[in-house]
């Protein structure tokens, strides 16, 4: 339309004509709130309906209850600008991913969404480090190149709930490096590192080389890190390996383990340490298992043991009903 032409219908900028409600005016903090509620009723989709309502309700709520003063709120503003601006390299959204950590929201959606079942391994969050590209390896090689972190070796079976093997259980694993970073955060990554993809044998055995997990912080300049600073919170992720389990009729099990003695447990960024998933790590200093298992060098390396225990489909969706 030009400049002079008139317009004969009212003007929808998305599409959506004003809507015929009998809205109060804004003249009451109440009534700001009451006015946004019966827009939202507008929604077609019940759930975004429910979801929203609730959001807006308890977003007021928040907001009078605790008296935010413009200031404060401007300040807000500017962190959630900040965080769009972090250079810190590494995949889109991993920032407001550590934020979700920070306020415990990734916990508590994994903790509802994933209650404990049985004897099954309990699940963890997936974390924004997962790729596509790790390489398939086979039993007993190394996800980790010589080097980059302290040995260790991982190894166990895969169960069902009865302790019967699964054989052909695809794994997936990735951790950081020893420096307690992960391959993507290098902004001269070339390819994947510390990460692959291995089956289990007949007997529902698997066996890798890795490196020992650690505690990791996050970057001082990364906005995130500044907000744990003002909490007087550590900005501190405790170290940990990821792992995927998945097989044909077994439920997906996306899950962490934790190495014992991490005095972050507690406190780790995002609060979602599980004490089942805290492993021992077994010191073994014997040279010539450590070179019959690979470990270039020969010397002492970490033995990390741990069975994964899958749920059927049958299970999973049993115990959710
Ligand atoms: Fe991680």
């Amino acid at each position: 339309m030009s400049t002079t032409e008139v317009r004969d219908e009212p003007y929808h900028a998305n599409g959506i004509p004003p809507p015929n409600l009998d809205l109060p005016y804004p003249d009451s903090p109440g009534e700001i709130t009451a006015s946004l509620l019966k827009l939202t009723e507008l929604a077609p989709n019940p759930r975004t309906r429910f979801v929203f309502k609730n959001l807006i309700s308890k977003l007021h709520e928040f907001i009078s209850e605790t008296n935010i003063t413009t200031e404060e709120w401007r300040s807000g503003i500017e962190f959630l600008t900040s965080l769009n601006e972090a250079l810190t390299p590494g995949p889109r959204g991993q920032e407001l991913n550590l934020l979700s950590d920070a306020f415990g929201v990734t916990a508590l959606l994994e903790r509802l969404n994933n209650p404990r079942i049985g004897n099954a391994t309990e699940s963890s969050a997936l974390g924004p480090f997962f790729t596509e590209d790790a390489p398939d390896f086979l039993f007993g090689e190394s996800i980790a190149s010589e080097g980059i972190g302290e040995y260790m070796f991982v190894e166990g079976r895969v169960l069902t709930t009865g302790g019967e093997p699964i054989p052909g259980a695809v794994i997936e694993t990735w951790e950081a490096f020893g420096t307690g970073l992960y391959d993507i955060q290098n902004a001269e990554r070339t390819g994947p590192e510390c990460r692959g993809r291995l089956r289990t044998d007949e007997e529902g055995k698997y066996g890798y080389r890795a490196i020992v997990p650690v505690p990791y912080a996050i970057p001082e300049d990364d906005p995130v890190c500044r907000l744990l600073q003002s909490l007087g919170r550590p900005a501190v992720q405790s170290g940990h390996v990821h792992v995927i389990v998945h097989a044909p009729g077994f439920h997906k099990l996306v899950t962490m383990l934790y190495p014992e003695d991490d005095p972050y447990f507690s406190t780790s960024v995002a609060q979602g340490v599980k004490k089942s998933l805290i492993v021992k790590l077994t010191e073994i200093d014997d040279e010539t298992d450590a070179r019959k298992r690979g470990f270039q060098k020969g010397t002492k390396f970490k033995l990390l043991n741990y069975d994964f225990v899958l749920l059927t489909e049958d299970e999973w969706a049993g115990a959710r009903t």
